[in-house]
């Protein structure tokens, strides 16, 4: 078995991170999103893994994450010269796959259960297509499935006006070598992209053996920004674990789960886990509240803190009024001045976002 992650795309829902660095690469509790998907796959006992890579942004990737060593693996990266769909990533990764079975994962998604049994399931019930579904709230906005009572899928529909039911695709999938004919049968959909959608309902027409099975716990698509902090709060909860290697003085009060990297300062400092804090940071007369995470080379302060994702190299001074909810991107510097400001000052990239609330 084999797995392809999917790590091209366009990311525009997560502009503007998205203009200067891969989405999957945006930190969750200080490590890569990307990086939970590759030791989920590697948990589950897969470690051929091909990971899809644009033009962008594929430099980058490979940079970061490496021949795949580091997680016990070995990485092949595939080029897509142009996000032109998951099944066409699908396509151009047939060298790669070959005749082998493959677990497909989208490298901006997270999950909480093991993939393992899916995988079991899979292979001991000789299926063709396999898709995971989460039940959800807001059908409309997905993917959703028919499914009947022995767990077979009877049709796929996106972003369906009347859902039939409330079971959005995730984002993984486990295909045999059958679906490279099913994406050589299907045409374009009316956006343009070749649908992995398609070439599943041609598998379930054919008939061929498509079920499901129900995810167990969450998941998180983190391509906006709001589902980003979720997955940046449910890590930090289920899984952060204290380790403190800077240093923090005497006037510093650390409460609760909390990770500070080496090299880091903590100078009159309130921090309230589960915080993540990375390597080579100054804080001084800060708050630092849950569910934050704090990348290396970070310059905090006078500043309160809570709910947020700060990236590597971002300075914020002197702001009184608590950030929440809140993504600043890296070396972005955010300032005020002491004495009350008389004018705000800007230099915002496009399709930035800036509340004064
Ligand atoms: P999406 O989030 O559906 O698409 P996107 O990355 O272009 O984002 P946005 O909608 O914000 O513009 O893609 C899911 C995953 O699959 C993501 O990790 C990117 C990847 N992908 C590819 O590798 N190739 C593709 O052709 C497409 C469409 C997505």
């Amino acid at each position: 078995m084999k797995a392809l992650i999917l790590s091209g795309g366009k990311g525009t829902r997560l502009r503007p991170l998205t203009y200067t660095g891969a989405k999957q690469l945006v930190p969750v509790a200080n490590k890569p999103i990307l990086w939970y998907g590759i030791e989920a796959i590697v948990a589950a006992g897969i470690t051929d893994i091909g990971i899809i890579i644009s033009p962008e942004t594929g430099e980058e990737i490979k940079n970061k994450t490496g021949n795949g060593d580091r997680f016990g693996a070995s990485i092949t990266y595939i080029l897509q010269d142009k996000p032109a769909g998951l099944a066409h990533a699908v396509k151009i990764a047939q060298p790669f796959l070959g005749d082998s079975p493959f677990l497909m994962y989208l490298g901006d998604n997270l999950v909480e259960s093991d993939l393992h049994l899916f995988i079991e399931d899979f292979k001991t019930r000789k299926l063709d297509a396999l898709t995971l579904l989460c039940p959800v709230s807001n059908p409309s906005a997905f993917g959703v499935a028919k499914v009947d009572e022995q767990g077979r899928v009877l049709q796929l529909i996106e972003k369906p006006k009347v859902p039939p039911s409330n079971l959005a695709l995730v984002g993984i999938y486990l295909f045999s070598s059958t679906v490279h004919n099913a994406i050589a049968n299907i045409q374009p959909s009316a956006r343009g992209e070749l649908e992995i959608t398609d070439a599943i309902q041609y598998l379930i027409d054919q008939p061929k053996q498509v079920e499901a099975r129900q995810l167990t716990g969450w998941w998180l698509d983190t391509g906006k920004k709001d589902d980003l902090l979720e997955a940046n709060r449910i890590i930090l909860d289920t899984r952060l674990e204290t380790s403190i290697e800077g240093e923090v003085d005497e006037n510093s009060q650390v409460i609760g789960r909390v990770q500070i990297g080496s090299r880091s300062k903590i100078v009159n400092c309130t921090i309230r886990g589960p915080v993540t804090i990375g390597s080579n940071c100054h804080l001084e007369n800060c708050f630092i509240g849950p569910y934050s995470s704090v990348a290396d080379q970070v310059s905090l302060i006078d500043a309160d803190l809570e709910h947020s994702v700060i990236l590597e190299g971002a300075k914020v001074v002197g702001i009184q009024q608590r950030i929440v909810d809140s993504v600043i991107g890296q070396r972005a510097q955010l300032k005020v001045a002491p004495q009350r400001p008389k004018a705000l000052r800007f230099l915002i990239g496009d399709d930035s976002q800036i509340e004064l609330v």
